[in-house]
Formats: C-alpha cells, sequence, structure tokens
C-alpha cells in the first residue's frame, strides 16, 4: 500500500528546557532515517524551542480543545498550538479519555478543530484489560474508532494509534498475532466508513510499550504503520532504535 511508516514520540507529562538536547538528538536519527516519518508530541510549553532544534523531526502537540477561543481557562486551542509550531497532534489518547473524562463525541471534535488550525491528526483508541479479557476487544475497539472518527477522516491528516489501555507504560505488550488481528479490524472497520481505498492509505500505528528490542517485529506486521511511543521516546539512546527499527 505505500504507507510511510510513522513513528512519534508522546512525551505525556515530561520534559523540560534541559531536555531539548534529547529533541535535538532524536532530530538527528530521524534525519538517518528519511524513509520514516518521525515526531515528537512534546509538553506544550516546550514546542517552540524544540521545533528550533527538532530538524528532522516534527514537533506535535498532546490536546487540544475543540473551540477556537473562548472561556476555557487552562486549555490551549488548536491555532495557538500551530502557532507555536506544532505541525500535529495527538487527541484522544486514553490518559485524557480517563483523567479528563473526553468522550467518543469530543474526540471526533477535537480532531476535527486540529484539523482546521492545519494539523494533523493522530486519534487513539484501546481497550481496558476487562475487554481484551472478556474476548471481545476487536469489535470494542473498531465500535470506539468508528464513533471518534471525524467527518472528512482522510490519510493525508489523519493517523489512528491502537494503544491498549493495559499495555501502556507496564511492559506488556498483546502477542503479535493479537496486534495483527486488531489492525486489520480497524482497517476493515475503516473502510466501512470512508472505502476500502482511503482506509488502505491509513496509517494505524501500534502503542504501547514499544522499545527498542519489539519495535522491529510489531512494525513488520502487515497493518503497523509505526508507532506511538511514550516512555521509549524521552531520550535518544532509547528512541532512536525504535526509529532505526522502522527504517
Ligand atoms: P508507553 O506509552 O510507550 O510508555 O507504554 C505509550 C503511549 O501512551 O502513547
Amino acid at each position: 500500500m505505500g504507507r510511510r511508516k510513522l513513528v512519534v514520540g508522546n512525551w505525556k507529562m515530561n520534559g523540560l528546557r534541559a531536555q531539548l538536547g534529547e529533541v535535538e538528538a532524536i532530530g538527528a536519527a530521524a534525519a538517518a532515517h528519511p524513509s520514516v516519518e518521525v515526531g515528537l508530541c512534546l509538553p506544550a510549553t516546550l514546542i517552540a524551542s524544540a521545533q528550533a532544534v527538532s530538524g528532522a523531526a516534527f514537533v506535535g502537540a498532546q490536546d487540544c480543545h475543540m473551540k477556537d477561543s473562548g472561556a476555557h481557562t487552562g486549555c490551549l486551542s488548536a491555532a495557538m498550538l500551530a502557532e507555536a509550531g506544532a505541525s500535529w497532534t495527538i487527541v484522544g489518547h486514553s490518559e485524557r479519555r480517563q483523567d479528563q473524562g473526553e468522550s467518543d463525541a469530543d474526540v471526533a471534535a477535537k480532531a476535527l478543530a486540529a484539523k482546521a488550525a492545519g494539523l494533523k491528526v493522530i486519534l487513539c483508541v484501546g481497550e481496558s484489560l476487562d475487554v481484551r479479557d472478556a474476548g471481545n476487544a476487536e469489535a470494542v475497539v473498531s465500535a470506539q474508532l468508528l464513533a471518534s472518527l471525524p467527518d472528512g477522516a482522510a490519510a493525508d491528516w489523519l493517523a489512528i494509534a491502537y494503544e491498549p489501555i493495559w499495555a501502556i507504560g507496564t511492559g506488556r505488550i498483546p502477542t503479535m498475532e493479537a496486534v495483527e488481528a486488531m489492525h486489520r479490524a480497524l482497517r476493515t472497520a475503516l473502510g466501512g466508513r470512508i472505502g476500502a481505498a482511503d482506509a488502505g492509505g491509513m496509517r494505524i500505528l501500534y502503542g504501547g510499550s514499544m522499545n527498542g528490542d519489539n519495535a522491529a517485529e510489531l512494525m513488520a506486521i502487515e497493518d503497523v504503520d509505526g508507532g506511538l511511543v511514550g516512555g521509549a521516546s524521552l531520550t535518544a539512546a532509547k528512541f532512536a532504535p525504535v526509529i532505526a527499527a522502522a527504517g
């Protein structure tokens, strides 16, 4: 299908200016692997300064508000993030769905707001351990994806990240067979909404305890088009092997 691998770090609530050297080194690792699209979704406070040093790696945000402006203390609009230097944003990460109570409809609205501001979007979905154990993870996550999918979803501005909640930050990952089955199911679900051809071009990333040891095997799976990487993206020493595994 010719989908270019997309490998994105999610720094979550980590990073001060002292870590800009890591951003610069990750940019150098990205430059060494031009076949891979590489980015870092950073705390908003670091976006502008990181953008100045990130080189071949794009800089993104981790969330945006669904409104353009207004009385929303502490929130940031997509236009603000774009002006600071972000070219992508994550929406719908499970930590926000849980901690901030974001609904599928909120996530779709945030994706549209991001697109309107010129940002590309990584939309996250994934199941709890209860759902995985109950044996219906593919149906549940496919439904979550369709409910969170913005109108006009297209591969040129949107990527999906499948992140099993129980794999995030735990060192546990699903079996390769389970990842393959989920990604296939998600592409089929996308195809039902936007057509098989467009779904065939959309990147579906895996996220959850991806690191330099497991990235090559995960990204060799047919429908796995890259990774959304938390802990292993915080230093160039850990992230560079993940980038190399995608190249
Ligand atoms: P992890 O986080 O790589 O630390 O598991 C991934 C994510 O939550 O995006």
